[in-house]
């Protein structure tokens, strides 16, 4: 188990675009450490310990063994979290061109950090590249069907969010 991957984000929460980026991923990887950030340009509808207890679900349900998986909040920089996990690379996935700038900065300045720490990009597969969490949380929000693009146990959550 030498070749440690990091998959951060927001999960605000985990949609089926990000779940395969992590099936993906461990293709790549032994192991994945998915790394549960919060990001000072949004502001989360779900706690920390929500967007992780889905995560967790979404992982049982797609029957990923818990050895290959890590989930953990990420405290300060990824760089530096990756660092703490001896993690060899970043894994990132790419929607469509307008991702591109932002991940082009974010690998740019991780890249700086941490010159030994690669970043990954996985192109989206074409029916997740139009999905995004605050669309789900928008659609949901006004009545939309989302059981589409997250687990069973994330509308429920949500459910309890807008209830
Ligand atoms: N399929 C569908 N949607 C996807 C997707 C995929 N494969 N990959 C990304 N997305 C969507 C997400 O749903 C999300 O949508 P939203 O903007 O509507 O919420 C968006 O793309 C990206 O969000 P997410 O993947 O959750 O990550 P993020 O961009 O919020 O993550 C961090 C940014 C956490 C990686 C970054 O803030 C960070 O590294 N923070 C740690 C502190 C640090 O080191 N900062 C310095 C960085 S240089």
């Amino acid at each position: 188990m030498n070749n440690i991957g990091i998959y951060p984000g927001t999960f605000d929460p985990m949609t089926n675009g990000h779940m395969n980026i992590v099936l993906r991923s461990l293709k790549i990887v032994d192991k994945l450490i998915i790394g549960v950030a919060d990001n000072p340009n949004k502001k989360p509808l779900l706690s920390i310990g929500d967007r992780i207890d889905i995560i967790k679900n979404d992982i049982l349900i797609n029957n990923i063994s818990e050895k290959k998986i890590q989930i953990q909040p990420v405290k300060g920089l990824l760089t530096d979290f990756a660092t703490s996990f001896n993690a060899k690379c970043i894994i990132r996935g790419l929607r469509v061109v307008s991702d591109f700038e932002y991940e082009f900065q974010m690998t740019g300045m991780n890249f700086k950090l941490n010159p030994e720490l690669e970043t990954i990009f996985l192109m989206t597969s074409d029916n997740n590249s139009f999905i995004s969490s605050n669309l789900v949380k928008e659609v949901h929000n006004l009545g939309g069907d989302v059981s589409k693009f997250v687990s069973k146990n994330t509308i429920k959550i949500l459910n309890n969010k807008n209830s």
